[in-house]
C-alpha cells in the first residue's frame, strides 16, 4: 500500500515535470491525457511541436551541440533522452572516453566490418546496399547508437585521396544509386544515417583550409547528385558538413549549400551536423544552417576539456538570443530538427532492438566482399584457381590486418580473416607457402586499437624478393597480395597518398615474380587506383578492396570460383597520375593565399583550389582527353562469358524511355552480369562529356541462360544544369544510348530524339 503511494506520488512529480514548471514557457496537459509529445499514436511533426512548446530557451540551446565526443544532451525534464552518434560508415566504432579519442576499454564492442564503400560500390548491387544498411543499423542499434556517420559519398576527383576507401567512387549516377538503399536500410532500424561530407571535401590535404572554386554546373552535375537522391529518395535524417570551404565560407556554416540547396532547394527536413571541429563562430553556425555542433573545442589538443558550454552553438548562442541579436525563429527551426531526429530515433518505442555480430551479419560481409572483387584480367582463364600443388603467396596485405586504421572509420573487429587464412582454409588439398615479399608498414595502431600483429621483419628488401623468387621458381601458382593499407599517406584520412604508384617497392617484387611464375595473379588491396605499370606481365589481376571481417573469406570464394566475380570497376584505372584531370596546383592540392585567415581564434593560411576541369572527372575526362586507361570505370571479368542482344525501346523520355536490353550467360558456369547504359547528346548548347552512366541493372543467370533487363530513363537521363537559369535543361536534340558491361565495352548503340 506504502509503495503504492509512493508510487503515485512519484508519478505525480514526473508529470508535472513533463508539462512544465511554473514561470516557465510551457503548456498545461488538458485532462488525464498523455501529453501529445509523448503519444505516438501522433505524427512526428505534432509531437514536435508539442515538445517545442514545452521547452524553455536553454533547453532548446542545449539540444544544438555536442556534450561529449560523440553524444549531445536529450531534454531530461522532458524525459528525451541523450543522442549517441558513432562512426560510421563500415561498423561501428569502438567505445572511447567522453572527452577523449582515447579507448573505454570496453570488451564487448568488437563488430563486424563490413567491406570499404568503395567494394559496396564495386557490387553495382543496390539490394546488397541495402542488405549492407541494415545489417549495419541493426550493429549500431545493438550499441544503442542513434546516429551512424555515414555512409560518405564524395566523388573519387583524385586517386591520391586518402578517404577515397570510404566513398562510393567516381560517378554520381553511381553513387546516388547505391546510397539511397544504404540510407533506407540504416533508418529502418530507428538509427539516422549521416550522409558525409557536405559538400565538395574531395581530398585530404589541407581539408580543413582548402577551399574550393567550382562553377554552378560542375557542383550539381557532379559533387551534390549523391547527397540530394541520399535526401530526396533516401530521406536522410542527418547530414554531415565538410571540413573545407566553399563560396568564401566554410561548409558547416555555409549559407549557399546548407540553407540555400538543402534546406531550400531540397526540402531536407532533418538535422546538419559539423564535422568533428568544423564550426569555426557563432554568427554563421546561426545563420548559415548548422544545427548540431560536435567536436570543436575537444578536437583541439591545446583547449581545456569540459568545455562543451564554450561551443558556438553553446553560450554564445544562449547570450545571442537573449539579447535579442539572434531571432527566435532562427533557434526554433533548429530546435524543431534535432527534436524530430529525437523523434525518428530515440523517441521511438517501436524500433527493433538490433543484433551484434551475428551469424547473418557475417554471411552478409562475406557476401558483399565476394561480390564485390573485380576481376580485372584473366589472361588464359588463370583463375579460378584447380588443383594446385603448391600455391606461394606473397607480400604484406595477406597478413595484415585491415579493418585498424584509416581515421575515423578505424575499426576493432571480433575476428578478421586474413587473404592467407582464407587461402589457406580454402584449398587445404594444396601446400601453402607464404613470403614477405616486401615490408610495408608494420604498425597496427589507430587511437589505442592494436591488431597485436607482429610483422617485424629483418630481412632487407632485395633479401625479401630473392626469397620470394626462388620459393616462385617451386611453386605452381602464385598470388601476389599487396597494394595500400591504412596508414597516413596511404588509404586514410588526414592525409592524400603521396604518389600513385604502389609504395614499398611492390612493384619492383611483382615483377620479379612475374619473371619467373608459372601462373600468376596479382591482388590488389585499396580503396583507390594505383598504378599497375607491370599489367601487361602478369596474367591474372584482382582488385580486391578492404574487405573487413570476412576478408579472407570473400578473396577465396573468388579465387576459388566458389563465387563468380562479378564487381565492377567504380572508378578509373588510368596508367599514371597525370592522366587524371587534375593536372596543376592550383586544381590540386590548392595554392595557399598570401594573407591569412581566421579560423575561430585560430589564423591559418587559407589554399585556393580550382576544380577547372569542371565536370570532366573520371571516366569524363580520360573520354575527353581520348587517354586510354590501364582498366576503364565499369570494367570486370566473369569467369563465364555474356552476350547482350539487340535493345528493344518503347516508350518516351517524357514519360519513361525503357531499353528491353537481352542478356544471355554463355559461358559453362552461372554468373551475374551488370548492364550499363550510358547516354551520349548530340549536338548540344553547351559541352558535354562524351558519355555519362545514366542506368544498370545487374543480372544473375544459370549457363545458357538469356533474361531481358530492363532499364528506363526519362529527362533526367538526358539534361545538364543550365547555371545561368538556375536549372535543369533536357535540350531537345538527338542522342544516344550506349549500351555494354563496361564503359569500354559499348556493344549496342540506340539513337533517339527528344
Ligand atoms: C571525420 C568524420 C567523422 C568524425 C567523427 C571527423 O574527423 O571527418 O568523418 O565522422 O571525425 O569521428
Amino acid at each position: 500500500m506504502k509503495t503504492r503511494l509512493i508510487l503515485s506520488l512519484m508519478l505525480v512529480v514526473a508529470w508535472a515535470t513533463a508539462c512544465g514548471q511554473p514561470g516557465q514557457r510551457g503548456k498545461q496537459a488538458a485532462g488525464n491525457d498523455v501529453p501529445v509529445f509523448l503519444d505516438d499514436s501522433k505524427s512526428i511533426d505534432e509531437r514536435v511541436e508539442d515538445a517545442l512548446s514545452r521547452m524553455t530557451v536553454e533547453e532548446k540551446v542545449a539540444i544544438l551541440h555536442a556534450q561529449s565526443k560523440f553524444s549531445s544532451a536529450g531534454v531530461p525534464r522532458l524525459g528525451i533522452p541523450e543522442l549517441w552518434t558513432t562512426d560510421g560508415p563500415h561498423g561501428i566504432r569502438p567505445e572511447v572516453l567522453w572527452d577523449k579519442w582515447s579507448q573505454a576499454g570496453w570488451t564487448s564492442d568488437s563488430c563486424t566490418a563490413f567491406p570499404a564503400l568503395t567494394a559496396l560500390a564495386a557490387s553495382w548491387d543496390p539490394d546488397l546496399a541495402k542488405l549492407y544498411g541494415v545489417s549495419i543499423g541493426q550493429e549500431a542499434r545493438y550499441r544503442k547508437k542513434d546516429v551512424l556517420l555515414g555512409p560518405g559519398v564524395n566523388i573519387c576527383r583524385t586517386p591520391l585521396n586518402g578517404r577515397s576507401f570510404e566513398y562510393m567512387g567516381e560517378d554520381p549516377f553511381l553513387s546516388s544509386t547505391m546510397v539511397v538503399p544504404y540510407v533506407q536500410g540504416v533508418q529502418s532500424n530507428g538509427v539516422a544515417a549521416c550522409v558525409k561530407h557536405y559538400a565538395l571535401n574531395n581530398q585530404e590535404t589541407n581539408r580543413f583550409v582548402t577551399h574550393v572554386k567550382v562553377d554552378d554546373r560542375t557542383l550539381y552535375e557532379i559533387y551534390l547528385p549523391a547527397f540530394k537522391a541520399a535526401v530526396q529518395k533516401g530521406g536522410a535524417w542527418a547530414i554531415m558538413g565538410s571540413y573545407n570551404l566553399y563560396n568564401g565560407q566554410w561548409c558547416c556554416q555555409n549559407e549557399y549549400t546548407l540553407n540555400g540547396i538543402l534546406k531550400g532547394e531540397w526540402g531536407f527536413d532533418g538535422v546538419v551536423i559539423s564535422d568533428w571541429g568544423g564550426a569555426h563562430d557563432t554568427d554563421q553556425c546561426v545563420e548559415h544552417g548548422l544545427d548540431l555542433e560536435f567536436g570543436t573545442v575537444t578536437n583541439n589538443p591545446s583547449a581545456a576539456s569540459n568545455t562543451y558550454a564554450n561551443y558556438y552553438l553553446a553560450s554564445p548562442y544562449l547570450e545571442g538570443v537573449k539579447s535579442g541579436k539572434y531571432d527566435m525563429k532562427t533557434l526554433d527551426d533548429k530546435a524543431r530538427r534535432v527534436l524530430r531526429l529525437f523523434f525518428r530515433t530515440v523517441m521511438d518505442k517501436n524500433r527493433p532492438y538490433g543484433s551484434f555480430v551475428s551469424p547473418e551479419h557475417i554471411a552478409a560481409a562475406r557476401k558483399i566482399g565476394s561480390e564485390s572483387i573485380v576481376l580485372l584480367k584473366n589472361d588464359g582463364g588463370v583463375l579460378p584457381l584447380k588443383d594446385e600443388g603448391r600455391i606461394l603467396v606473397v607480400g604484406e596485405n595477406a597478413v595484415k590486418m585491415m579493418t585498424v586504421g584509416g581515421g575515423s572509420s578505424s575499426l576493432k573487429v571480433k575476428k578478421e580473416y586474413s587473404p592467407l587464412e582464407g587461402i589457406r582454409e580454402r584449398f587445404s588439398n594444396a601446400e601453402i607457402v607464404y613470403e614477405r615479399g616486401y615490408v610495408g608498414d608494420v604498425s597496427g595502431q589507430f587511437d589505442g586499437v592494436s591488431t597485436g600483429q607482429d610483422l617485424d621483419e629483418t630481412r632487407s628488401a632485395a633479401q625479401l624478393i630473392a626469397d620470394a623468387v626462388a620459393a616462385a621458381g617451386e611453386a605452381d601458382c602464385v598470388i601476389f597480395i599487396g597494394g595500400l593499407n591504412k596508414s597516413t599517406f596511404q588509404d586514410a584520412e588526414g592525409a592524400d597518398r603521396q604518389s600513385y604508384e604502389l609504395p614499398y617497392g611492390q612493384d619492383a617484387v611483382i615483377e620479379a615474380l612475374a619473371a619467373v611464375a608459372r601462373k600468376m595473379v596479382v591482388i590488389n588491396i585499396s580503396g583507390n587506383a594505383v598504378a599497375m605499370p607491370w599489367a601487361g606481365k602478369v596474367p591474372a589481376i584482382v582488385q580486391g578492396w578492404y574487405l573487413g571481417s570476412e576478408a579472407g573469406h570473400s578473396l577465396a570464394d573468388v579465387l576459388s570460383g566458389d563465387v563468380n566475380p562479378s564487381g565492377k570497376l567504380p572508378f578509373t584505372i588510368g596508367a599514371q597520375l597525370s592522366d587524371y584531370p587534375a593536372r596543376t596546383e592550383a586544381q590540386y592540392p590548392g595554392i595557399p593565399r598570401p594573407e591569412m585567415s581566421k579560423m575561430g581564434l585560430q589564423d591559418v593560411t587559407i589554399y585556393d583550389e580550382e576544380y577547372s576541369e569542371g565536370i570532366f572527372v573520371g571516366y569524363r575526362w580520360f573520354d575527353h582527353e581520348s587517354i586510354a586507361p590501364t582498366f576503364a570505370f565499369g570494367h570486370g571479368l566473369s569467369y563465364t562469358s555474356f552476350e547482350i542482344g539487340d535493345p528493344k525501346v518503347s516508350g518516351s523520355i517524357g514519360k519513361g524511355l525503357t531499353f528491353s536490353i537481352p542478356v544471355t550467360n554463355t559461358g559453362k558456369v552461372a554468373g551475374a552480369e551488370v548492364v550499363q547504359l550510358y547516354i551520349s547528346a548530340g549536338d548540344s548548347a553547351v559541352e558535354r562529356a562524351p558519355k555519362e552512366l545514366k542506368g544498370f541493372s545487374k543480372v544473375y543467370l544459370e549457363p545458357g541462360k538469356t533474361a531481358t533487363v530492363k532499364i528506363t530513363i526519362d529527362k533526367e537521363a538526358i539534361s545538364y544544369f543550365d547555371a545561368d537559369k538556375h536549372e535543369w535543361v533536357a535540350a531537345k536534340g538527338d542522342y544516344s544510348a550506349l549500351i555494354g558491361t563496361s564503359s569500354d565495352a559499348l556493344s549496342k548503340t540506340v539513337e533517339f530524339k527528344y
